[in-house]
């Protein structure tokens, strides 16, 4: 068992379900509400106590998520990227992150997945503290057969994941968000693409199921995971997200909180990095 500290943000795809929004750039790009769509998901790893991240995008992508993100210096950790040349599918992350990982356990996140709830910071920080094996979140939803869904024996435990089913056996949807030893990195390299021509996270969890090392957690309901993969759920996201800090005065989402939060940077190195000539909403929230 031990510490997670490396993190891969998958961040490419072809979005087609957002075109034309996505014909210039990716969708991780586009705001929910006052920030970046991939300042979620990397949030979201940085809580969880993850300080080595390595972003995967599409080639074109590339200069503008280095803008964007940089070195990571300025939220004191370190962010790398490499690059996905086709949309082969989410277990790809593994080969392509193989040099990343190397003997290390590691998390991969979806860059358009928000996860949001008091109690999610402290299941996964306690989780990536102590891991082993593979662990996976379920979420309950309305539309299941549109994600990968766990179907439970009559003890409630874990017996399969379905991609995409027609007639899903639960209502719990896994999440894009996933923790991994690193022989994550050999299943994933054995896989055949599926028939829909990608290689897929599922027959990695499935694999992990079936030996018995596979984790399977549930999000409750208090807690709130979105994908904002078409143009609906990204508004749906954006009214959830101002709606919630306004009404509570919270900032969601936040790299610079939660680097602060885990002591990697203090607040005079953000006064340093924004300087005085950035002033937006989300500055005032932060400084
Ligand atoms: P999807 O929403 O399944 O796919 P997509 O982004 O290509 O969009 P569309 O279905 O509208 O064409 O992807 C979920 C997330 O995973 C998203 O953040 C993009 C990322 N992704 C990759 O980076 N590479 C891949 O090969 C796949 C399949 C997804």
């Amino acid at each position: 068992m031990t510490k997670i500290k490396k993190g891969i943000i998958l961040s490419g795809g072809s979005g087609t379900r957002m075109y034309p929004m996505t014909s210039a750039l990716s969708k991780q790009f586009l705001p929910i509400f006052d920030k970046p769509m991939i300042y979620y998901p990397l949030t979201t790893l940085m809580e969880s106590g993850i300080n080595d991240i390595l972003v995967i995008c599409n080639r074109d992508d590339l200069t503008l998520f280095n803008k964007l993100l940089g070195s990571g210096n300025q939220w004191g950790i370190n962010i790398s990227y490499e690059v996905q040349e086709n949309p082969n599918g989410i277990a790809e992350a593994f080969i392509i992150g193989e040099k990343f990982i190397q003997n290390d356990n590691v998390a991969l996140i979806l860059g358009d997945n928000i996860i949001y709830g008091s109690s999610v910071k402290k299941t996964l920080s306690s989780l990536a503290s102590n891991h082993h094996g593979a662990s996976i979140f379920g979420y309950e939803v309305s539309d299941p057969e549109r994600y990968g869904v766990a179907g439970f024996d009559e003890k409630g435990l874990l017996e399969s994941i379905e991609e995409k089913p027609k007639n899903p056996k639960s209502n719990f949807a896994i999440t894009g968000l996933y923790f991994y030893e690193s022989e994550v990195i050999d299943v994933a390299k054995g896989l055949k693409p599926s028939k829909r021509g990608e290689l897929e996270i599922t027959d990695i969890n499935n694999y992990f199921l079936q030996k018995k090392k596979l984790n399977f957690n549930k999000f409750d309901l208090g807690s709130a995971w979105l994908d904002a993969g078409t143009s609906s759920s990204l508004l749906s996201a954006s009214e959830f997200i101002s709606t919630l800090q306004e009404r509570q005065g919270i900032l969601i989402g936040s790299p610079e909180l939660a680097a602060l939060e885990n002591k990697w940077i203090n607040e005079d190195d953000i006064k340093s990095f924004f300087g005085l000539k950035i002033k937006s909403n989300y500055t005032n929230q932060i400084l």
